[in-house]
């Protein structure tokens, strides 16, 4: 079948067509029920079905031949290790965490908050959680004690498995003063935290609640899997709303386990064996799904890397990787590239490996941009394949589905909607787009496998935030348009939410966070474009009256945004102006501002308050911002 026969098919009979996707995985009870509804009116899939996904990810693997081959290829430049776990070790190593977390008194539908650097055992606490039926919640470890925090408390945890440190190129950042900050901080307490030494650096353990994973693992016996229901959670991963309440995006078993492993052939196009390569964070959606999940669900290799792009050592070291582990396919963020394109523009480094064994680079996290598209299409020869998905799909929504079909690639565009997804355009009014108009972009309902069926603790901010305002459709936050060709052009967000380096920020919590300063009367906070990250945010602060400005209130918010958001989050900007630019509801003009900061086109708003204003503005970014 064609692309868009498989594609049509998916959405005239979804029941039918992901009924025969769910026969591709070992089913403790096969579902009768594929579609349904829950008691919130949410669709969902495979609900009478019963599973383990580390069975799915391990076991299977290891009853059906692949005892022997790699899973999980652990490459750490930063600390000079490279260590292969063969299926059959990986889960002999998950049995016995998911034995010391269960001795602990962990068990099905427990939370276990997991804040780890990229190291093996992040994985292996993933996987043991779904082996017990426990539902892990990772938490990126760019992030500051107070976003920890404030996951804590929404996901309230029994356990927290944490290492003593990360390493950032030849920074040892200390996680454990975090961590312990973050439990002081929250208001659920966790008795128990398993702290992961590292040789780099050893930690201090408080004698009653701390336990280091040595002695955690030590005799425990190692656990079987646990059959759950399709429809249980396998995690809670939060990503950036609009306000600094950050959002708990669920995944269930079923839905998750049947799309990822459909998505391995059908858009990456690798078979079993093949080696797979995220070069992502296990802290974001990426890492769940294509670090962790759907390699093993697909009986590949995955490899977990622990490095950057640049600097460990050199801007060599993608290449480098793909020679050693002899990747087929590559997954990372077009920063990524620009980050190794600004180091080694004429690709010096490239030359010195052989990266024969690719077939094809896949880009997220941010839309491609033409120029690193044909940079590295001119350098790899090889397709590069842009790919435009989200936390809450949990696999992408729009991509070229390599294993069906190859569709000619569009640069700038993330080509077509996935099987499964029904994406159409539509105005505020509600109405469709025609072809080639900009507007809100909206899946159809009932979203396909593996997308989110909830908000941890919070079902109505899902039908509010995501499925009321259009009803019949769930809401992207991305705006953009659909070609004659029915590529799809993703344009950006539509809501509060920015891109850095790949990685998902709320403006609004940034904003408030820099209100809660006690010299700013007023601020917003907008992302502008920016060469290497993609996008980087930028603050506007208004001084309370009396206040002047003395040079140091910029440095506190940065410090601020460091301490409580994290360094990740690169606000390093802080300009200070005399006025916002308003509507005369008051509403600030922030995308206004933001086409100022971007030295793009702009028209004055009719509803401004004081159009001499923007000018002010505008001076004031010629300014500060060419003096960066
Ligand atoms: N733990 C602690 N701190 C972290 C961290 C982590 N896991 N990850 C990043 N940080 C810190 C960095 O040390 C840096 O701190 P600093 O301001 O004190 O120097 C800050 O957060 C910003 O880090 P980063 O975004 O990594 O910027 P960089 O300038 O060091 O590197 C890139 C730039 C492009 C190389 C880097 O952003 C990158 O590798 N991006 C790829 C992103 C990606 O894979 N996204 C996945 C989506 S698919
Ligand atoms: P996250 O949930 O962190 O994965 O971020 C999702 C957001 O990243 C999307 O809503 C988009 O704004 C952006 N994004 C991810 N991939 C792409 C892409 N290929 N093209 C354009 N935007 C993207």
């Amino acid at each position: 079948m064609t692309y868009r026969e498989q594609h049509q098919s998916s959405i005239t009979d979804p029941e039918t067509f992901w009924a025969e996707k769910a026969t591709d995985i070992a089913w403790f009870n096969s579902p009768k029920t594929i579609l349904s509804k829950d008691e919130h009116g949410v669709s969902r899939w495979f609900a009478d079905g019963l599973l383990n996904t580390a069975y799915l990810a391990l076991d299977y693997h290891v009853d059906n031949g692949r005892a022997e081959q790699a899973a999980l290829i652990y490459d750490s430049p930063i600390t000079s290790t490279v260590k292969s776990y063969t299926y059959r070790e990986l889960r002999d190593e998950v049995a016995i965490v998911a034995g010391a977390m269960r001795r602990q008194g962990v068990g099905l539908g427990d939370r276990v908050l997991v804040y780890m650097p990229m190291v093996a055992e992040a994985a292996i606490t993933m996987l043991a959680c779904a082996r017990i039926g426990a539902i892990h919640s990772v938490v990126f470890g760019g992030f500051a004690a107070k976003e920890v925090a404030t996951r804590i408390d929404d996901a309230t945890p029994s356990l927290i498995v944490t290492a003593s440190c990360g390493i950032e190129t030849d920074r040892v950042i200390e996680y454990k003063p975090i961590i312990d900050r973050a439990r002081s901080m929250s208001t659920h307490k966790v008795e128990q935290c398993v702290v992961l030494q590292r040789p780099q650096h050893l930690c201090e353990l408080a004698t009653n609640t701390d336990i280091s994973w040595q002695e955690f693992i030590e005799n425990a016996p190692p656990a079987a899997c646990v059959p759950v229901k399709a429809t249980d959670p396998l995690y809670i991963l939060y990503t950036s709303g609009t306000t600094g309440q950050p959002k708990g995006v669920v995944r269930d078993h079923g839905g998750h386990a049947v799309a990822l492993k459909y998505s391995m052939k059908a858009i990456y196009n690798v078979e079993p064996g093949d080696v797979y390569w995220a070069a992502s964070d296990v802290g974001w959606v990426v890492g769940h799904s294509y670090i962790v999940y759907a390699p093993l669900l697909a009986g590949c290799t995955t490899i977990l890397y622990e490095g950057k792009p640049v600097g460990t050592p050199d801007a060599g070291a993608f290449w480098r990787v793909i020679e050693q582990h002899k990747v087929k396919v590559i997954f990372s963020a077009p920063t990524a590239f620009r980050a190794i394109k600004k180091t080694d523009p004429d690709g010096e480094h490239f030359k010195k490996y052989d990266v024969s064994s690719l077939q094809s680079t896949f880009l997220a996290g941010e839309r491609t941009d033409p120029p690193t598209y044909h940079w590295l299409a001119d350098l790899l020869e090889k397709p590069i394949i842009d790919h435009w998905w989200q936390t809450e799909t949990g696999w992408s929504i729009v991509a070229n589905m390599t294993g069906i079909e190859h569709l000619p690639v569009k640069p700038g565009s993330s080509s077509v909607p996935v099987v499964g997804f029904d994406v159409k355009i539509l105005g505020t009014d509600g109405q469709t787009k025609k072809t080639g108009e900009v507007g809100e972009i909206v899946i159809k309902q009932p979203l396909p496998p593996g997308c989110f069926p909830t908000l941890w603790n919070d079902a109505d901010r899902y039908q509010q935030t995501y499925m009321s305002i259009y009803p019949g459709y769930y809401l992207t936050g991305d705006g953009g348009y659909i070609d004659e060709d029915g590529y799809v052009f993703v344009m950006g967000r539509t809501d509060d939410v920015i891109n850095v380096a790949g990685h998902r920020f709320s403006t609004g919590e940034m904003e408030e966070l820099i209100a809660s300063h006690v010299s700013v009367a007023e601020c917003a906070v907008i992302g502008i474009n920016d060469s290497l990250k993609g996008q980087i945010p930028l603050a506007l602060i208004v001084l309370k009256d009396g206040i002047t400005d003395d040079g140091t209130i910029g440095t506190e918010i940065v410090q601020m945004a460091r301490r409580d958001i994290g360094a990740v989050a690169c606000l390093r900007t802080v300009i200070t102006a005399e006025r916002l630019p308003k509507t005369r509801s008051g509403k600030i003009l922030r995308k206004t501002m933001r086409n100022i900061a971007d030295g793009e086109s702009y028209t004055v708003p009719s509803t401004i308050d004081d159009p001499v204003i923007l000018e002010e503005i505008r001076q004031l970014f010629d300014e500060k911002l060419v003096s960066q």
